[in-house]
């Protein structure tokens, strides 16, 4: 990437992490994340799908080439959730891959208006065209969602319902949250990125209302710390790969 586009969106990523509450990071480190994946092997399942590196690849991923979204669910005033997408950010820190807030509050969209179906690539309206133009470039996404009624809510179904090609064949992790840890809302979650064909890692954090906040404000027991760390590495891994299912398409 050249250096003056990633000056602008390091910048761009600075304000949004100032948005939510968080301080950026000083530095990103780059090195290496190897992916294990052996080009000859036969695919078990008899598709055809070529795990070899992208042409141009050497033999590893540079993992801070990985562009991953954070995005933040809920919308509402005093919402849980910017704290939780904080925390979420505060652990990248350290981490080579490249994370960066999408907060849908930012991108407000109608109930979904488009006349074509998404997968037909056709966009009729001006937001659409700019929502995804935010989601397009991202590898991987971490969804940080609370649960209403038992499920998402409803502008994260309809943001994503707004766009095809954007998701597919790229890979999701969810941080959930609510009175018992918004599994509920998760698992219908799970259901929509596997219908958009986001890859969606097994490991999820899940913070409960009444032993991971100091009242809106995100306290997560410790061992989330670690359940997240390593939720964040099959995410990455994941996300490497399917640059891999994205270039055999
Ligand atoms: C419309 C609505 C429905 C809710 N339904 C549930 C629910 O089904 N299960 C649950 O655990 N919490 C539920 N809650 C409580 C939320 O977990 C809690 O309000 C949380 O803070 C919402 O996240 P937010 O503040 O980031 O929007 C609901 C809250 C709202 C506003």
């Amino acid at each position: 990437m050249p250096d003056a586009r990633r000056a602008r969106e390091d910048r761009a990523a600075e304000a949004r992490w100032r948005d939510i509450g968080a301080s950026p990071p000083r530095q990103a480190r780059r090195s290496r994340l190897c992916i294990d994946v052996n080009p000859t092997a036969t695919p078990r399942s008899g598709t055809t799908v070529d795990l070899s590196p992208i042409p141009g690849d050497d033999a590893g991923m540079d993992s801070a080439d990985l562009r991953l979204a954070v995005i933040l669910a809920s919308t509402r005033p005093r919402r849980r959730g910017a704290s939780v997408a904080a925390w979420v950010m505060d652990q990248t820190r350290t981490r080579d891959a490249r994370y960066e807030i999408v907060d849908l509050a930012d991108h407000p969209l109608p109930i979904l208006d488009e006349p074509a179906a998404a997968s037909a690539g056709t966009y009729a309206h001006e937001h659409t065209r700019a929502w995804s133009a935010v989601i397009e470039p991202y590898d991987g996404f971490v969804f940080v969602t609370p649960e209403y009624n038992h499920s998402m809510p409803a502008g994260l179904k309809n943001a994503i319902d707004y766009l095809w090609a954007e998701w597919l064949d790229k890979a999701g992790a969810l941080v959930t949250y609510g009175n018992s840890g918004g599994l509920r809302s998760g698992e219908q979650l799970r259901t929509v990125l596997s219908a958009v064909g986001i890859a969606h890692v097994r490991p999820q954090v899940t913070l409960m209302n009444r032993d991971d906040f100091d009242g809106y404000t995100a306290a997560p027991n410790v061992h989330h710390e670690h359940g997240l760390a390593g939720m964040l590495t099959d995410l990455e891994l994941w996300a490497a790969a399917m640059r891999g299912v994205r270039s055999a398409r």
